[in-house]
């Protein structure tokens, strides 16, 4: 079961323990405020029509004792329900504060121009795992999420599961995040960081707990060996062309500047959210991604047509 959001950055709808207590609040505040405006706006025509029904002859109310008393009588309820707002606010910011449970997980995300790294815990039996974008969690376990940035300040947001958590060059800001049903959250950078700001999608996909051990199995596996001539052929490729700016793990290809591609077949989307995982975009991608994504720091390294050919085929073969 596959939950898709219908409205995708929509955070009126929740699924999970550190948003949702925030949700009920933003709906509460809303009916509060509308019956508020309600309530003052029937007062109001109340009383003119009530004036002008008795004539313009009685003084106005600031001149009148006795009918200065319905200031009071308005500041009271104004006051009450100003407070009670105010400690439901902070009812609920220290409730979201802090998981409810031990986290069993730590995922270490970092913001570029523009992606998202995304790197699980050192501690963990499986060892280092590194990908970019798409952030598998279990579901129904509280997630410890430490953001930093590479360059300029981001901010990590998925409204379906968290609030904007801000990440910020030298300085590690934490956050949490808790699914309480399996789904694809999209997510969006918050902190406008450059040409590409929109394009700075995340993905946080919640999968049940067999689903997402076999995941992290799978990912903290080395790249698989390229398997026919044009894959071999791809390998050369990106040898080449590539590997100074991305890693695989398992090969030679070492570089950290761009997201670390070693199951670059197993994602859903290329380019931070900005298009669908095929042959034909990661070709698209590859052969000129200024025309995709204007901005962006991977350069057009000028391929041929068979060496593009070639390193999708190698590319492909990265699951
Ligand atoms: Cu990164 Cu806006």
């Amino acid at each position: 079961m596959n939950f898709t959001p219908a409205t995708p950055l929509g955070y009126l709808r929740t699924f999970g323990p550190r948003a949702d207590p925030a949700t009920d609040l933003t709906w509460g505040l809303i009916v509060i405020s509308l019956a508020v405006v309600i309530i003052v706006t029937v007062l109001v025509v109340a009383g003119v029509l009530v004036r002008r029904s008795r004539g313009s002859e009685r003084p106005p109310v600031a001149e009148s004792r006795h009918e200065a008393r319905w200031i009071w009588v308005g500041l009271a309820p104004t006051c009450v329900v100003l407070l009670l707002s105010l400690v439901w606010t902070v009812e609920v910011l220290a409730r979201i504060n802090d998981p409810p449970r031990r986290p069993a997980l730590t995922v270490e995300i970092t913001g570029h121009q523009w992606w998202w790294e995304a790197r699980y815990d050192f501690a963990q039996p499986n060892g280092t795992l590194v990908t970019a974008n798409e952030i598998h969690i279990p579901v129904g376990t509280p997630v410890l999420v430490k953001l930093t940035s590479a360059d300029v300040i981001h901010s990590f947001w998925i409204p379906a599961l968290t609030g904007k958590t801000d990440t910020i060059p030298g300085r590690t800001n934490l956050t949490w995040i808790e699914a309480s049903r399996p789904g694809d959250y999209r997510g969006q950078c918050t902190e406008y960081c450059g040409a590409q700001h929109a394009g700075m999608a995340a993905f946080v996909i919640a999968e049940p707990p067999a689903a997402f051990a076999a995941w992290r199995a799978a990912q903290s596996a080395p790249a698989r060996a390229p398997s026919g001539p044009a894959a071999l052929a791809g390998q050369a490729v990106f040898a080449a062309y590539c590997a100074a700016c991305h890693t695989v793990r398992g090969t030679g290809a070492e570089g950290i500047l761009g997201p670390d591609l070693t199951h670059i077949a197993s994602r859903q989307s290329l380019a931070s959210g900005l298009i669908p995982n095929t042959p034909g975009s990661l070709a698209g991608w590859i052969g000129d991604p200024q025309a995709l994504k204007p901005g962006a720091r991977m350069p057009a390294v000028g391929l041929s047509g068979p060496q593009l050919g070639a390193v999708v085929a190698y590319l492909e073969g990265l699951k």
